[in-house]
């Protein structure tokens, strides 16, 4: 129970890693575990939110009363948010989208025969950049894992892709962020910012929450 700051308000997120097909049977990815997006879901459901969750391949359940859409590639995260975004009062981008995919994804196996080989690579859509470039958008939520210049990389982010807020995580620091259960985040906006210390995800993720609803609040 507790406070519902979020009732009446309709929430899309992305979450986990994309993976990106080489061939039948193969991709690229990354270790994305999918806990933050997953624990902004539970929490945004208990503060009252209408919850739909696309989500790369994860190994988590479905929190209780959240809508789940299930995706692979970065393009099909991008469709599955397009086709969703209409009607939204907040979209935040979780996931670890791949930057790049293969070029040319080979229809049947690839068999190996010399020593070296080489995939090229072509640039994935910004799934965030996309939703903020809308007319008629939600209030827009980036995260950003940084390893230095936290604040500097934050607040580029949050200029170049035009968002309302970034919430960025120091994934350097031992125990934190990708694949951990604990996070804590740095969050800024155009005029200000806050520290939201070390602790589980779920409680990060009301905090974070609940910053985001005094923000739309005045918005
Ligand atoms: O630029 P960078 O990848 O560090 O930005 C991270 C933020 O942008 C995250 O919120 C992530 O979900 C989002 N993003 C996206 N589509 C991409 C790349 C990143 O939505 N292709």
């Amino acid at each position: 129970f507790g406070p519902k700051p979020l009732t009446g308000h309709k929430l899309l997120l992305t979450a986990g890693p994309t993976r990106e097909p080489i061939d039948p049977v193969r991709y690229i990815s990354n270790h994305s575990s999918g806990k933050m997006g997953f624990a902004l879901a539970t929490a945004a459901t208990q503060m009252g939110a209408e919850v739909t969750l696309v989500t790369g391949p994860v190994n988590l359940a479905t929190p209780l009363g959240v809508t789940r859409i299930n995706v692979e590639s970065a393009q099909d995260m991008l469709d599955a948010v397009m086709d969703n975004v209409d009607n939204q009062d907040i979209f935040i981008g979780c996931a670890a989208v791949a930057d790049y995919r293969i070029a040319e994804v080979a229809e049947s196996k690839i068999k190996k025969s010399s020593e070296n080989m080489q995939l090229a690579l072509v640039r994935n859509p910004d799934i965030l950049a996309s939703v903020s470039a809308l007319t008629k958008r939600p209030f827009t939520v980036g995260f950003a894992a940084e390893t230095d210049n936290v604040e500097e990389y934050a607040r580029g982010k949050l200029e170049r892709k035009k968002l309302d807020l970034i919430a960025a995580n120091d994934v350097s620091i031992a125990g934190l962020g990708f694949n951990a259960d604990a996070n804590a985040l740095h969050v800024f906006w155009q005029d200000g910012s806050q520290q939201l210390p070390a602790t589980d995800k779920l409680t990060l993720a009301k905090q974070l929450l609940t910053l985001i609803a005094t923000k739309i609040k005045t918005s």
